[in-house]
């Protein structure tokens, strides 16, 4: 059961956890923690990453590789795109979702501009994740941050036809520490307006237990990111020493690799409630 949509995981009653690819690595790693623990993952590529490497398709073609062969249900989405014309290129891909992250314009703009992303991406069966509210972070600033209205989120999400809906509920992206308060209330109240599944960006900052308590408040997709990096980063630290004959990236890579599977996993347990 390899690559599917976001959508068909959106509609199971358990919690998706999302993780961010950077390199073909981490890929590897989150494809085989969703075959260990049997769980569905999405595999995200943010324009970020796209930035980083230079262009979508290569490291696109090598997420959608992984999860065509894995065992576990896996989405492939893009993650974060301000760019209209990479929306269309990971569309043209075969990635079964994307966000538009119109969350930086004005409330017009951002509506016109993510209906008009919804309108072209559900004529090719392509769901969308749009954000209202700017979840903080994103400029290396951590501060409590924007609230999602509820009534607000609820006219948006009628007013642009978006598949799920990326809310600011106290989470910051980037956090080192797992420190974020999220408003556990305003979870629910986000839920009971809002007709579309609520996704939790950030989620590096956030605890395992206030995961798990945002999860059974009603966030249905929960992107975890930087969490991943740092395990990644302290193996390979510890792998590599000041070892001087160590030049092959197998053997440190292969050590981030292994620790980020162990890590997706755990964290997949964690909102699983396991
Ligand atoms: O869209 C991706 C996420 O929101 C990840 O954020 O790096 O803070 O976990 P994070
Ligand atoms: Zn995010």
């Amino acid at each position: 059961m390899p690559l599917v949509p976001l959508r068909d995981l959106l509609d199971r009653s358990a919690p998706t956890a999302a993780f961010n690819v950077i390199q073909i690595e981490h890929a590897e790693a989150i494809a085989a923690a969703a075959d260990e623990t049997g769980a569905p993952v999405v595999l995200q590529i943010s324009e970020n990453a796209v930035r980083y490497h230079g262009s979508l398709a290569p490291i696109s073609r090598a997420a959608l590789a992984i999860a065509a062969s894995a065992v576990s249900p896996v989405a492939v989405h893009l993650d974060h795109a301000t760019s209209e014309d990479l929306i269309r290129e990971a569309v043209d891909l075969g990635f079964g979702s994307v966000m538009f992250d119109g969350s930086a314009l004005g409330h017009d703009e951002n509506v016109a501009r993510t209906a008009a992303v919804v309108r072209r991406c559900h004529g090719r069966d392509v769901s969308v994740e749009a954000e209202l509210g700017e979840i903080g972070g994103k400029n290396g600033v951590h501060e409590p941050g924007a609230r999602t209205d509820p009534d607000e989120a609820a006219r948006y999400v009628e007013a642009t036809g978006v598949d799920a809906l990326a809310v600011a509920v106290g989470s910051s992206h980037a956090m080192l520490t797992r420190t974020a308060t999220l408003d556990f209330d305003l979870i629910a109240r986000l839920k009971a307006a809002v007709p579309v599944p609520l996704v939790l960006h950030g989620s590096s900052g956030v605890a395992d237990e206030h995961l798990a308590a945002a999860v059974r408040a009603g966030m249905r997709k929960i992107n975890i990111a930087t969490q991943l990096n740092k395990f990644f980063t302290a193996a390979i630290r510890a792998g590599l020493g000041d070892d001087p004959v160590l030049v092959d990236p197998r053997r440190y890579l292969g050590a981030g690799r292994e620790a980020m599977t162990t890590e997706v996993a755990r964290l997949i347990r964690v909102l699983e409630g396991r």
